[in-house]
């Protein structure tokens, strides 16, 4: 089945350019403000296949702003029919438990935050039906006096990670899977000193996050990594006095780790962290990445990176330890601002796919969701494809 599914998803590149792309239909909307009104995808998630993804669109004309859900199924070169799931709270975050159930953390009264599973049912094999999504299904209620914006869940620890506007972190650990899924408790505050958090992700098993401790008179930048299922022993990987900010964190695959590192105005360097020796790679690279992808194999790393009012992905091979000789990255077409990316495989044909939400002002496009892809042996001046899976804008 997993494999049915990416061999769809991924698709023969080349066969997509030689049938031309089935578009996807403008996405619907059903509330009250006027058809001309700004829409714009706020917030997504995508699941662990990368398959399929909600979508959150707000609205927005003259100061009034409605948000809406809608629910994708994704196959680069088959357009499956969008569906438009009904009114969202605007302070909702999603993610994903796994490819079928997806989770929405909703504001409830009293500091309090509700957590909400649903089964999406969809298909992305030729002739697929629109997806859809059972009623919303209440595991269980966190506390939480700030405001949640970021979810991650490492589905191996059953653990979610909750990240919030103070930059604390909660974790809640659930139980269930298949249908019933339950709250059972939760960590709060985290387990070790109080580092504000600016970033996190995780692997499954291990949260990696990005913090800054703030005290009288400094302050130091760490990268921490917490087994879930011990989280009374973080692991400092790095940390750094005042002038040194640490950001970015990364997992590839199985066990390196990388970060970014920028001391004082200076472009940001990359790091890497192979469980052993840590070391900065050398670049030939005179921009400042902003974030660090692994390609699902561990085998590349994209740096999201600004250049010249744009942001773009640019592609290296990841480097091994002993590797001294530097590195130039090579940037893979695309038209304007690329805000988010996720790798989501490679075809049999040696195309690598990244999804993400990108915005091109020049063309009038907000914030859509695109396929990425290119032939990453290849010169990608000539071997790239943009895909656009949504339409609200442009
Ligand atoms: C669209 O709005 C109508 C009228 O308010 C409502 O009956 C219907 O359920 C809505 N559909 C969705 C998908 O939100
Ligand atoms: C999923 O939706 C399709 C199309 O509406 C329907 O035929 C199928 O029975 C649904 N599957 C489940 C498990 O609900
Ligand atoms: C997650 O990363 C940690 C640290 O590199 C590693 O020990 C662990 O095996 C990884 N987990 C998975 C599921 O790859
Ligand atoms: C960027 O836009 C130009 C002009 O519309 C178009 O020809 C080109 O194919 C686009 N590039 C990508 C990567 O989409």
């Amino acid at each position: 089945m997993w494999r049915i599914r990416i061999a769809a998803l991924l698709g023969l590149v080349t066969l997509a350019l030689a049938v031309a792309l089935p578009s996807q239909a403008p996405f619907k909307s059903n509330n009250s403000l006027p058809a001309h009104s700004l829409r714009e995808i706020d917030s997504w998630a995508l699941n662990p296949t990368g398959d399929a993804a909600v979508i959150r669109v707000k609205t927005s004309e003259k100061g009034q702003s409605k948000h809406e859900l809608h629910l994708l199924a994704i196959n680069a070169q088959f357009t499956v029919p969008s569906v438009l799931y009904g009114s969202a709270a605007d302070q909702s975050v999603y993610t994903f438990l796994n490819d079928q159930t997806f989770l929405t953390i909703s504001p409830a009264n009293d500091g309090q935050w509700e957590l909400f599973v649903q089964d999406l049912n969809y298909t992305t094999l030729p002739p697929a039906y629109p997806p859809s999504a059972s009623p919303c299904d209440s595991i269980g209620k966190i506390a939480s006096s700030s405001k949640i914006t970021q979810a991650v869940y490492a589905a191996q620890a059953d653990i979610l990670a909750l990240h919030t506007e103070f930059k604390e972190v909660i974790l809640v650990k659930l139980v269930g899977g298949k249908d019933e899924w339950m709250v059972q408790t939760q960590l709060v505050p985290r387990p070790y000193s109080h580092p504000e958090v600016e970033d996190l992700t995780t692997n499954g098993t291990h949260l990696l996050d990005s913090t800054v401790s703030i005290w009288e008179g400094g302050s130091s930048s760490s990268i921490i990594l917490l087994n879930l299922q011990d989280v009374s022993l973080p692991q400092h990987i790095v940390a750094q006095a005042s002038d040194v900010i640490l950001s970015a964190p990364a997992f590839e695959g199985n066990h390196d780790i990388a970060w970014l590192s920028q001391k004082k105005s200076e472009n940001r360097k990359l790091w890497v962290f192979n469980n052993e020796a840590k070391w900065e790679v050398a670049l030939n690279f005179d921009r400042s990445p902003e974030k660090i992808i692994f390609s699902k194999d561990g085998k590349a790393i994209y740096l999201l990176t600004p250049h010249s009012h744009e942001q773009s992905l640019y592609h290296l091979w990841t480097p091994s330890f002993n590797d001294v000789t530097s590195i130039k990255p090579v940037r893979i077409p695309s038209n304007g601002t690329i805000h988010s990316a996720i790798h989501v495989g490679i075809t049999p044909l040696d195309h690598a796919h990244l999804i993400g939400v990108k915005s091109d002002t020049l063309k009038n496009e907000g914030t859509e969701l695109w396929v990425i892809s290119h032939s990453p042996h290849e010169d990608p001046t000539y071997n790239y494809e943009n895909i656009r899976l949504t339409y609200f804008t442009g």
